[in-house]
């Protein structure tokens, strides 16, 4: 634990199953004009209807939905140039990552003008921005929560960083009906997103208490519910469980942070067109033996969230069933294992190396990691 640490509690959180039926009345004070951003699978779904539908007095002043499933630069541009049109005052993201992740990049650029590049790094945004809720439909990303937003650069095949407290929306509402038809893959490779982050932020080199708490239970709660939500999409408690989990999760990280098995994932996501969750699932293994070699009470503790029985045995045994576990649930809810299986070609797993060793989520991974031990990693996944 830190000598000094901060913790942020951010967001206003609102859980209930329909209640993105009923928006209206939970918007009152945050704006009038709401422009709501998502993708086409949203609407596809027959989610944003009944959205739309119950926005009461706040009128709708318009909806950008050309949101791709890697969100770049381009697009959050648009959607901010398409919100400024129309007089927005309120940002409204339907969807997972990508959409909410692409809204805060464009209260960014629709509060301060010029360029999303402007602004890319850490506590670049010192000041509050327009007004934004974050209405998760996939559980995983934890994005509704946190002070992140991660957009592709496609100029040069790069995922981006922007990170400050002034990008976690004012409200999430979580709404377990919005998830329920989500298919098995994508409800697996978002639940090990969440996975990924919880078990990332309790090794950082900033946990905390309160940090620890939020990333145990969610552990606990996604090892105990994903194969449910994956196997049968229509088991709301199931459901429900796992969208608490990806908020949990997600508030832990917003407040200690990532490391390398997200390093990795943002270098491989940048280059090539693989989903962030199924890279985390790929990684997970490898990251978590690359870094129990130095905090190994914190994976003895994560494998018991796992539901590994610790009685009786080594931490070294306990720490693998742990990882085991860890593979297992992936496994079972169809994920591949190794990067070979994704389209990712061998040859380029030396610049990906390259590229994870500077990106900023490896800078709270608990081992400092080589340029030539990402390629390591990078080829143990393979
Ligand atoms: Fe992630």
């Amino acid at each position: 634990m830190q000598e000094f640490f901060e913790y942020s509690l951010g967001a206003r959180v609102l859980y209930k199953a329909g209640l993105s039926r009923e928006l209206g009345q939970v918007f009152a004070g945050l704006g009038a004009r709401a422009f709501v951003i998502t993708d086409k699978g949203v609407g596809a779904a027959g989610l944003l209807d009944p959205i739309l539908a119950g926005l009461g007095s706040v009128e709708l002043a318009g909806v950008y939905d050309d949101v791709p499933a890697n969100s770049s630069v381009r697009v959050v541009m648009e959607a901010a140039a398409a919100a400024r049109e129309v007089g927005a005052d309120i940002l409204v993201a339907v969807g997972g990552g990508s959409p909410i992740d692409t809204a805060k990049g464009a209260r960014i650029v629709l509060t301060n003008g010029g360029d999303l590049l402007d602004y890319q790094g850490y506590n670049v945004v010192e000041a509050p921005l327009a007004p934004m809720v974050a209405i998760p439909t996939t559980a995983g990303t934890g994005s509704e929560v946190t002070p992140f937003a991660v957009v592709r650069d496609e100029e040069q095949d790069l995922k981006l960083s922007f990170v400050s407290r002034f990008l976690v929306p004012d409200l999430a509402v979580l709404d377990p009906e919005l998830t329920s038809t989500l298919p098995p893959r994508l409800t697996a490779a978002t639940g090990m997103d969440a996975l990924s982050h919880a078990v990332e932020t309790f090794v950082s080199t900033e946990n905390n208490p309160f940090s620890d708490s939020m990333a145990m239970y969610a552990i606990d709660m996604i090892a105990t519910h994903l194969r449910d939500a994956v196997h049968n999409g229509a088991d709301m408690d199931a459901r429900g469980q796992m969208l608490l989990a990806s908020t949990m999760a997600g508030i832990a990280c917003a407040n200690s942070y990532f490391g390398v098995i997200h390093a990795l994932s943002h270098a491989v996501g940048g280059k090539y067109a693989v989903h962030h969750g199924t890279l985390n699932a790929i990684f997970m293994p490898h990251g978590m033996r690359f870094n129990s070699a130095v905090v190994p009470e914190r994976y003895v503790r994560i494998a018991r969230a796992m539901g590994v029985n610790a009685g009786g045995r080594s931490d070294r045994e306990v720490i693998d069933d742990g990882i085991n576990a860890v593979s297992t649930l992936a496994a079972d809810c169809g994920l591949p294992a190794a990067l070979s299986e994704v389209g990712v070609p061998e040859e380029g797993l030396e610049e990906l190396a390259a590229i994870a060793l500077v990106d900023g989520a490896i800078f709270n991974n608990p081992r400092i990691a080589s340029e030539e031990e990402l390629l390591e990693l990078l080829r143990a996944a393979y």
